[in-house]
């Protein structure tokens, strides 16, 4: 699918708006519900494709999850866990879709449950590597096998139990921690995890949660297995990497435009995004409530600003990993230079995102420079330039950026594959036009 997206003329102004629920909470609050003894009831999931992947892989693996019913919300589920030694083997592959999360989560719960099963995905994520989470699993004495290059399918083997271990990853990725914490829950004994920055810790808040103590000492966490979870009930706040987008859009927007969000999260190892605003120069309002929430979540009100080009590195860029892109876009349309550094691991998302920040954003006249681990651009103080084309590449974040970096063209700009924001951002264009922009469908 194609969409034309026309630059936003007049200002834009909307209170109240509620984003699609947290992805990363949501795959998790399914997986660890599922091996959680007694019911769960989650409330404001993820509407998107790969959210819709994991609650898939856990009905062929036994587990009983209720949508849609009456009284319900449409992303609203009750799952009936199973304790952590009650799942079953699939009959077929377990199709992860889209969703590196679905993936490298259910590996490391099938790793250690011992279940054998292969796992598959779509062909973005089956060029996705797999040996981060397949190597430190065998360390703990699983059988899992990667295709050539490590990349999925990925095959665990059904096995011995595994056993307690300290464990070492030179990349900080909540996905490859949350698989071998997700492991560690069956084996007897403690699992450790060390990583040389902190990644986002909603398994570590998530097992809390369910009553099962996780241990933290800097950028080690460990569980002590083999766990008892209990069902709880949570209401997913918003993710804020669907939110950065309307927050753009409303910093770009015209003179005047102003955006209030509702209950979106503000998981600290996840606000990067908030600190490059302020970097940029931008104001926003953040509103907290004052009762304490494992994932706390805040209303924000931003308004149209100028903004300037910063220098964005280290442990800001992990806290805002799915950000890059529109973080690229701001910086191209910021006055002065932006330079994003520490953010390789956007080379193996589901697409090259460097690459093709790079690439869409030149064809909006802008100039931007590759580097091994980020990207040099020139800001223009200024809208782009119309008339660009643009692929999505088939990855739900370059759909989204430049769909705001089209509202700050100076002609409409042409998105192919624009139906991919839908894995992450259902209705995104739909709330597009609602704001007044002028979104085309072309066939
Ligand atoms: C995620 C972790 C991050 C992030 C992804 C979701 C998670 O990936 O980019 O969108 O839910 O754990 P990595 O673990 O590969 O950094």
């Amino acid at each position: 699918m194609k969409a034309r997206i026309s630059p936003l003329r007049k200002p834009v102004s909307a209170q109240g708006i509620r984003v699609p629920g947290d992805k990363s909470i949501s795959h998790r609050a399914l997986m660890f519900a599922a091996l959680a003894e007694g019911e769960s009831r989650i409330a404001g999931l993820a509407p998107g494709g790969d959210v819709r992947s994991t609650a898939r892989c856990l009905a062929q693996l036994g587990v009983r999850i209720l949508r849609g019913e009456e009284g319900m919300g449409p992303d609203d589920a009750v799952v009936f866990g199973q304790g952590l030694r009650g799942l079953r083997e699939p009959p077929g592959h377990l199709d992860c879709g889209n969703s590196g999360t679905t993936l490298r989560l259910l590996t490391g719960i099938l790793a250690g449950a011992g279940l054998e099963a292969t796992l598959t995905g779509d062909a973005s994520l089956s060029g996705r590597p797999m040996e981060r989470v397949a190597r430190p699993l065998r360390a703990l004495g699983a059988t899992v096998e990667t295709a050539p290059g490590g990349k999925p399918p990925v095959v665990v083997r059904r096995g011995h139990p595994l056993r307690a271990g300290a464990l070492a990853s030179e990349v900080a990725s909540a996905q490859v921690k949350s698989a071998v914490l997700l492991a560690g829950l069956f084996a007897e004994g403690e699992t450790s995890f060390t990583e040389p920055a902190r990644s986002r810790d909603h398994t570590e808040r998530m097992l809390r949660m369910m009553g099962f103590d996780v241990i933290q000492r800097g950028n080690t966490v460990a569980v002590r297995g083999p766990a008892k979870l209990s069902g709880i009930a949570l209401d997913v706040p918003g993710d804020l990497s669907s939110a950065a987008f309307l927050l753009a859009a409303a910093l770009v927007a015209p003179k005047g435009s102003q955006l209030g969000l509702v209950h979106v999260g503000v998981n600290p190892t996840r606000t990067g995004f908030l600190d490059a605003l302020a970097m940029f120069g931008a104001r926003i309002q953040l509103e907290l409530p004052r009762t304490h929430a494992a994932e706390p979540s805040a209303r924000m009100t931003v308004s149209a600003q100028k903004l300037r080009g910063a220098a964005l590195d280290g442990d800001l860029v992990l806290r805002a990993i799915d950000e890059v892109p529109i973080l690229a876009v701001l910086g191209a349309l910021a006055e002065g230079p932006t330079v994003i550094r520490g953010a390789g691991e956007l080379r193996v998302k589901e697409s090259d995102r460097l690459a093709q920040m790079a690439l869409g954003l030149r064809a909006m006249g802008a100039r931007v420079e590759e580097l091994p681990d980020g990207l040099s651009i020139e800001g223009r103080g200024g809208r782009l330039d119309g008339g660009a084309q643009i692929d999505s590449a088939r990855d739900h974040r370059i759909a989204l950026a430049f769909s705001v970096a089209a509202l700050a063209a100076q002609e409409p700009t042409i998105i192919s594959g624009a139906e991919w924001a839908d894995v992450s951002f259902p209705g995104f264009f739909g709330l597009l036009r609602r704001l007044g922009a002028e979104v085309e469908i072309l066939p």
